[in-house]
């Protein structure tokens, strides 16, 4: 049987949480940033949490990193964890991945609890118990699938996190509701996201959050393993994959979010023509991500069909996207050949222009 994570929505919570499970040892995971801007705000919350190890890395996809991983194993054995202690990990989807793969490695498996710091963290990756690390850098090349014991969903830690990852984050928001069939498209349209975490009031802001996460959560638990369902979570990801992959070798790498932003323009252009997706609709949202990301750098569709073909995800050398019906219904495993790609990827650059 699968035991699913608690949701805590208040520090609170997690105090009593964390003294009622009555761990033999607790470890903070934390990065530089978050041991500046999160770490002794949460201990001043906690009692449980006072006078605990802290084990710094440093900030970036970098540090999800074998060695890195085998310096923490060794680390915690040292401090002396054992099966009964838990591993915290505070900090973005690096913090939660990272923590998540050694903790549910180490020992065969320790206890972790995420609290989520950025906002793809809060309404992503530490949603749905995938924990991952990167090899030779190709990303998430060694993983497990492990739950946290509880996660922390406290929107009150965005208040620190620079807009680009703000804007990042947001986009796998907007992913959530074109996809879920509980999700609310037009709610999200009318919310600007370079400046909503400034200007939300808390109340309404932590609600934004928690329903995303939720939307995920639903469609995670019903297909834990990715065999099918979950696989819509990829809508956006399949060109916003390899317009990262590119971009990364180039003077202005973008952040996951902004690729995934790019790639959903191109989802929802192949979505219109070959799943009969409203115009309306699929131009709507297609503006909006226009006004809101940055615009689609100088690479061409032959760039990145390479990148495109080497997804984990495609079966019999064939690449598969998600698309869209209509909001709230996703097409999962839609075979999308090399020149209907082209032609829907150079219509979506032409979109501005
Ligand atoms: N496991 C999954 O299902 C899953 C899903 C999506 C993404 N991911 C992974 O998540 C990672 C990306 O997550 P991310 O965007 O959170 O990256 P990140 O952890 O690198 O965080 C982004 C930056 O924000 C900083 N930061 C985080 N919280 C902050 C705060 N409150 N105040 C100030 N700075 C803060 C971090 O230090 C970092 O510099 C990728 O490695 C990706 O593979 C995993
Ligand atoms: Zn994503």
């Amino acid at each position: 049987m699968h035991r699913e994570a608690v949701i805590l929505e208040t520090r609170e919570q997690l105090d009593q949480f964390i003294s009622h499970r009555g761990y033999s040892s607790i470890f903070i995971l934390v990065d530089e940033h978050t041991h500046t801007h999160c770490l002794s705000s949460l201990q001043n919350s906690c009692l449980s949490l006072r006078d605990v190890e802290i084990i710094e890395v440093e900030p970036g996809e970098q540090s999800k990193d074998i060695a890195i991983a085998a310096q923490l194993w060794e680390a915690l054995i040292q401090l002396g964890a054992d099966r009964n202690s838990c591993l915290l990990n505070l900090g973005g989807g690096v913090i939660t991945d990272l923590g998540g793969f050694i903790a549910s490695t180490l020992k065969r498996g320790m206890p972790f609890i995420h609290v989520p710091t950025s906002l793809l963290a809060m309404v992503d990756a530490a949603i749905g118990g995938k924990t991952g690390i990167n090899i030779a850098g190709i990303k998430n090349q060694a993983g497990t699938f492990a739950e946290p014991e509880a996660i922390l969903i406290d929107s009150s830690w965005l208040r620190s996190l620079p807009n680009r990852e703000s804007l990042s984050g947001f986009s796998e928001m907007l992913k959530h509701a074109i996809i879920s069939a509980g999700g609310r498209p037009e709610a999200m349209l009318e919310i600007d996201p370079h400046t909503f975490i400034r200007d939300t009031p808390g109340s309404t802001l932590q609600a934004l959050v928690r329903d995303s996460a939720h939307l995920k959560e639903v469609v995670v638990r019903q297909d834990r393993e990715e065999q099918n369902l979950r696989k819509a979570l990829n809508f956006g990801h399949t060109t916003g994959h390899a317009l990262e992959a590119v971009a990364a070798t180039t003077k202005n790498p973008l952040t996951h979010g902004e690729a995934v932003a790019l790639g959903m323009i191109v989802a929802l252009e192949l979505s219109k023509a070959t799943c009969e997706l409203d115009p309306g609709f699929c131009t709507q949202v297609q503006n909006y991500l226009l006004q809101h990301y940055p615009s689609f750098p100088e690479i061409d569709a032959a760039a990145l069909w390479p990148y495109m073909l080497a997804d984990k995800k495609n079966k019999d050398g064939e690449v598969r996207f998600v698309l869209l019906a209509a909001p709230g219904r996703p097409v999962i495993d839609a075979v999308v050949d090399k020149e209907t790609f082209s032609t829907a990827y150079d219509a979506s650059k032409n979109l501005l222009t």
